[in-house]
């Protein structure tokens, strides 16, 4: 290869590497609009109180594991959170509102709500719509990850 044509080659290389490195920034740093993840004002929430709280926890496992929740239908919230410890960090032993990193990095939240936290793993990495904010779905999912998840990741962290 002569030097001419090694240097129209770097030069591509360089152009491609470029581009590639734009369009990745791009994607890295979009975020997401934090009006879908925290509580309109003039919203109500779903009653939860000692009658109904077994029946929201049933349902709430039902959702964990329903691919139906994600945009494509092919992923649950349990085809990340595996188990118990998986996908979580160590914010997720501190009782709720708190720091969560990728709510901070993507929404610019400072601290999150249990709800606000499926909502916002409904619209990232589900890549759906935030479930409606008077719904039982939003209830029961919001029930069974503080109640039982959550449990369960503390007492894994415990246990080790
Ligand atoms: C594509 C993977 C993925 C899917 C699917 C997913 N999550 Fe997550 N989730 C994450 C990651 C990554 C974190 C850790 C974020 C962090 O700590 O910065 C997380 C963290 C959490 C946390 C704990 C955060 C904390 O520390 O308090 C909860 C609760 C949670 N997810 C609920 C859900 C629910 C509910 C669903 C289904 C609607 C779901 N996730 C689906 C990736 C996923």
């Amino acid at each position: 290869m002569s030097i001419r044509t090694f240097h129209k080659v770097l030069k591509k290389i360089t152009i491609i590497l470029a581009l590639v490195m734009v369009f990745a920034g791009g994607v890295y740093a979009a975020g997401v609009d934090s009006a879908l993840i925290i509580r309109p004002k003039d919203s109500t929430a779903f009653a939860v109180d000692k009658g109904n709280s077994d029946a929201l926890l049933a349902r709430g496992e039902q959702l964990w594991n329903d691919k139906s929740l994600s945009k494509k239908g092919k992923t649950a919230c349990s085809s990340c959170h595996k188990t118990s410890t998986k996908m979580f960090k160590t914010t997720f032993l501190e009782t709720y509102p708190h720091y969560v990193k990728m709510a901070s990095k993507k929404a610019k939240l400072d601290s999150i709500t249990a709800e606000g936290m499926v909502q916002f793993c409904m619209v990232v990495p589900m890549k759906n719509e935030p479930l409606p904010w008077d719904s039982e779905d939003l209830a029961a999912l919001t029930a069974y990850s503080e109640g039982v998840i959550q449990q369960k990741y503390i007492e894994a962290k415990a246990a080790k």
